[in-house]
């Protein structure tokens, strides 16, 4: 009997697999095409304090092994969420993350502190890839000693949730903002949001999106992503005992086989869903049959356990 369960952070779950933010709503849109209670844990979309309408459209192109979007964090809002998201996230009997957004940490800090009383969710999502308008429009998550305070912050209004600080790709070294979240008190780490991108259209020498730039995801990414968790792993959460959650491209077991190689705990799957929804249980199901090859019952001995090749 393969054992799948993970502890992440002291929330224990069934299995590593997760829907990766902004890419299953709030859980019931994807209802009909796969059987959610059977992942390890759900995570919504990034919640602000007020409902956002998001960018204008054109919000999504299709790249080679790729997927652009500048969606614009377009969703509910907090009240709403909890008036009439939380009830159906209730029913789906499972650990559940929030996503949070901003722009100011005054706008974070509202919603995790409304967050801390709804009994669902057990964790908090820290989406820094967001402009601080009270900070000149520099996304908190490229600066280290931004990531450092608002994670600090943050923590101070979690109460009984998980704090997970969701790193943004878009840095020199993404160990350092890795060390800034665990310095100031993260529960968890999670990577790769996207890769900042662009796509023109050539007839009318004019960016695809309406925002001009976007997110890069899809199987595009997976390799700077899984070098990614390799780095942030040796060089910082190994050490502190910090869970990743890995995620980035995963469209295929061996996919998320290499992400807990690497030294990912949990998994996150989100462009892959827009091909095949059930996909998350096929790998699921690939992760078990490679343990089971392996000669493994659990996935303890093989988070992390990548042997680098020694320099001839
Ligand atoms: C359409 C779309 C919407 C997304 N919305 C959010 C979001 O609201 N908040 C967030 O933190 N990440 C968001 N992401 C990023 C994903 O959660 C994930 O980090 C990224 O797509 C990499 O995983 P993937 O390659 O499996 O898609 C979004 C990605 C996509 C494709």
């Amino acid at each position: 009997m393969i054992d799948l369960s993970v502890d992440l952070a002291g929330v224990k779950l069934a299995n590593p697999l997760m829907t990766a933010s902004g890419t299953c709503g709030y859980a019931q849109e994807y209802g009909s095409y796969v059987d959610l209670r059977q992942l390890g844990a759900f995570i919504t979309k990034s919640i602000t304090v007020r409902p956002r309408l998001g960018n204008p459209p054109g919000r999504v192109v299709e790249t080679r092994a790729g997927m652009l979007n500048a969606i614009g964090l377009a969703n509910v809002g907090l009240e709403a969420f909890l008036k009439e998201k939380v009830p159906l996230l209730e029913d789906l009997a499972l650990p559940v993350f929030v996503n949070v957004a901003g722009t100011t940490i005054e706008d974070y800090l509202a919603v995790i502190e409304a967050l801390a009383e709804v009994k669902v969710v057990r964790g908090v999502e820290l989406n820094v890839s967001c402009p601080n308008v009270k900070e000149g429009g520099i996304t908190f998550g490229v600066d280290p000693v931004q990531i450092e305070h608002i994670t600090r912050r943050a923590k101070e209004r979690c109460g009984k949730n998980i704090l997970i600080v969701k790193l943004s790709p878009n840095v020199a070294d993404i160990a350092i903002t890795a060390r800034a979240a665990i310095a100031a008190g993260a529960d968890a780490l999670s990577l790769v949001n996207t890769f900042t991108a662009m796509a023109i259209d050539v007839e009318t020498a004019r960016p695809l999106l309406a925002n001009n730039t976007g997110g890069l995801s899809g199987p595009a990414i997976h390799p700077i992503a899984v070098y990614m968790v390799h780095r942030v792993y040796t060089q910082a959460a190994r050490a502190a005992k910090v869970p990743i959650i890995a995620m980035g491209g995963i469209q295929h077991w061996r996919d998320a086989v290499e992400f807990l190689l690497a030294g990912a705990t949990g998994l996150a799957i989100g462009t892959a869903l827009f091909v095949d929804p059930a996909c998350l249980l096929a790998i699921r199901d690939g992760i078990a049959d490679y343990l089971r090859r392996q000669g493994h019952e659990s996935l303890d001995p093989i988070i992390g356990s990548l042997t680098l090749n020694t320099a001839s």
